[in-house]
């Protein structure tokens, strides 16, 4: 979309008073004089997090082992409020896990290699976990990683070719795990175009939807994946380290899970604790063991809150100001040697943008002391996240500022770029 930007503080007002989610920042812990653009590492808190964790602290306090009775199926429950945000069925969506445990949960349930289909496509840009988690899985079946893991290789260490994804789609591969939005980059795959390519072919394919959970829309229904798995605590605000999201296609419902546990038995048989498994046959026959309650619990509030609004206003939002913030880069800071490193198209871009620079991690150190929170990405990349929810256009538009003070001073230059712990 075209927007009619201009390079003052006065548009900046302006555009936030025209925001329709202007009032949805009220609901989350700002701190003073901090600009955060990290929440596509981890969303900020919100007082509907705070509430339903309280909530579920109080369950516990005074109802003890009776809780179960009520939150017995909650991993479904909230399933069912983030199933809305990709318009998957109920029963496809689980809240379980991590996202790695849940790279393996799936992989392992669908990847039966024979003698001639025995490969596991991915990409070499994704975030390393699922590659880490893939390896492990051929392991599992006797093949090593350099027989049975096909990689497509990005011909410019930014971008994936989608056509170059399906040229490698040979009669060998057996299954396909991709990130949705390309956790450094922010390029989106075209997901129903690269899942209808795989299932043409015969071969399973999955997603990962960690970078776009809650940043973009996406519609389950026309797509029809075999499975999907996603972080919680980035744009959904889930909290540090909060349970995962699993979708598996009913399909699939009649299949072995590969991680079998008690908590994926049918209800009806689950406490006579037989030693024979009867797995549940919707989405919930994946879960493992007991779920980890008080992790799973700040989500139900920011859910409510994100299915209050609706994807369609959240991403109208994220596009114009991620697009605003390109627009102050191009305009103010590329004569710093700064450039914008995601895909400027609107079907193209995730919830982040990339300002390049060959001082990068220095520049996000600099900017960390004047009171901005981005992150850094090797080798040279400032992922910058204004979230729909809570960033303001003015927040955009003072960090620009500061940066534009840190890059004329060059002050970023008295910062060490050793490493920190975590960058
Ligand atoms: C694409 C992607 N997958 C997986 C993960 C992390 O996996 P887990 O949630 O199991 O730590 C991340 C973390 O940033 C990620 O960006």
């Amino acid at each position: 979309m075209k927007y009619e930007f201009s390079d003052d503080l006065k548009q900046a007002q302006t555009l936030d008073q025209e925001d329709v989610l202007s009032d949805i920042r009220n609901h989350f812990y700002i701190q003073p004089n901090q600009i955060y653009m990290d929440g596509n590492s981890l969303g900020l808190a919100s007082k509907d997090a705070e509430e339903s964790l309280n909530k579920m602290m109080n369950v516990w306090k005074t109802e003890g082992i009776n809780m179960w009775d009520e939150y017995f199926h909650y991993g479904q429950k909230l399933g069912d409020e983030c199933a809305k945000l990709i318009n998957a069925e109920k029963n496809e969506v689980l809240i379980t896990g991590s996202t790695t445990s849940n790279v393996h949960q799936c992989v392992t349930t669908l990847y039966h290699p024979t003698k001639d289909r025995y490969k596991i496509l991915v990409d070499d840009l994704n975030f390393p976990t699922d590659r880490y988690a893939v390896d492990s899985d051929v392991r599992l079946k006797g093949y090593t990683p350099e027989e049975a893991v096909k990689v497509v290789k990005s011909p410019d260490g930014k971008y994936i070719d989608e056509d170059a994804v399906i040229e490698a789609m040979t009669p060998d591969v057996a299954l396909i795990l991709l990130p949705t939005v390309l956790y450094r980059s922010a390029q989106i795959l075209d997901m129903e175009k690269i899942t209808k390519a795989a299932h043409e072919r015969g071969i399973f394919i999955g997603w990962d939807l960690c970078h776009a959970i809650g940043a973009i829309k996406m519609d389950f229904q026309k797509v029809q994946p075999d499975f999907a798995i996603w972080c919680t605590y980035k744009y959904l605000s889930g909290g540090p380290g909060s349970i995962a999201g699993l979708y598996l296609n009913k399909k699939h419902f009649d299949k072995t899970p590969g991680l079998a546990g008690w908590w994926g038995n049918r209800d009806d048989t689950q406490f006579q604790l037989k030693h024979q498994f009867q797995h549940q046959q919707d989405v919930s026959g994946w879960q493992i063991g007991t779920p980890t309650m008080l992790s799973m619990a700040p989500l139900e509030g920011t859910l409510k809150l994100i299915n209050s609004i609706g994807m369609d206003k959240i991403r109208t939002k994220s596009l114009k100001i991620t697009a605003y913030l390109m627009y102050l880069i191009d305009t103010k800071l590329s004569k710093y040697g700064c450039t914008v490193g995601n895909p400027r198209e609107d079907d193209k871009r995730g919830g982040h943008v990339c300002l390049e620079h060959p001082n990068g991690y220095q520049i996000s150190l600099a900017l960390k002391d004047r009171g901005v929170i981005p992150d850094f990405r090797e080798p040279d990349v400032i992922r910058l996240a204004p979230i729909a929810l809570y960033t303001s256009y003015q927040e955009v538009y003072k960090m620009v500022e500061i940066l534009e003070d840190i890059m004329s001073s060059k002050s970023y230059e008295k910062y060490s770029d050793k490493r920190g712990l975590v960058v």
